[in-house]
């Protein structure tokens, strides 16, 4: 692809980061434009948690395999669930969900998920690191969107901090021992 068209997609990217579509939603302009630039955020990391659990759910080794791959199975699919519910709510307030794997990785605020593992210890442990970052940029986020009025969008993602905190007990409990 040539610089120019790079550019272009990269400027043409940025406007619909910002630009907000007319909705009959009586939110004002000024807190829409907040709530979609938070929710934008979350969209991201949430896809690169999904992104993650099956990078675990393929490459674990290890004599709990078979109860971890498809424990993560299942966390993926509510994941999957929770991206669609945040991307369609920012489009309901008049923006555009940034949901390429390009701008996903631009916009995750998560660190990188290392490739080179393979004990299913390991894999846990990068998860529930995974799982307490957007835990506690989602749980941040409930407050900031009630702030700026959208009550419905702290709902949702009450929801989605749920179970982000069920999910993160599961994996946790792998991890530890009974006393
Ligand atoms: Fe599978």
């Amino acid at each position: 692809m040539s610089s120019a068209t790079t550019r272009n997609i990269k400027d043409a990217n940025q406007k619909a980061a910002t630009k907000l579509y007319p909705t009959r939603n009586d939110i004002p302009e000024g807190e829409r434009e907040k709530v979609v630039a938070v929710m934008n955020a979350r969209l991201a990391e949430l896809i690169d948690l999904a992104l993650v659990i099956k990078q675990a759910h393929w490459n674990l080794k290890g004599p709990q395999f078979i109860a971890v791959h498809e424990m993560l199975d299942g966390f993926r699919s509510g994941i999957d669930a929770h991206v669609d519910e945040v991307a369609e709510r920012l489009v309901q307030l008049g923006g555009t969900a940034l949901g390429t794997v390009q701008l996903v990785s631009q916009n995750t605020s998560l660190a990188s998920y290392p490739a080179d593992i393979h004990r299913i210890e390991d894999h846990l442990k990068a998860l529930a690191d995974h799982y307490a970052g957007v835990g506690a940029t989602v749980r941040k986020s409930i407050d900031e969107v009630e702030g700026y009025g959208d009550a419905d969008s702290s709902d949702l993602l009450t929801g989605v901090s749920r179970t982000l905190d069920s999910n993160l007990w599961f994996i946790e409990a792998h991890m530890q021992e009974g006393a």
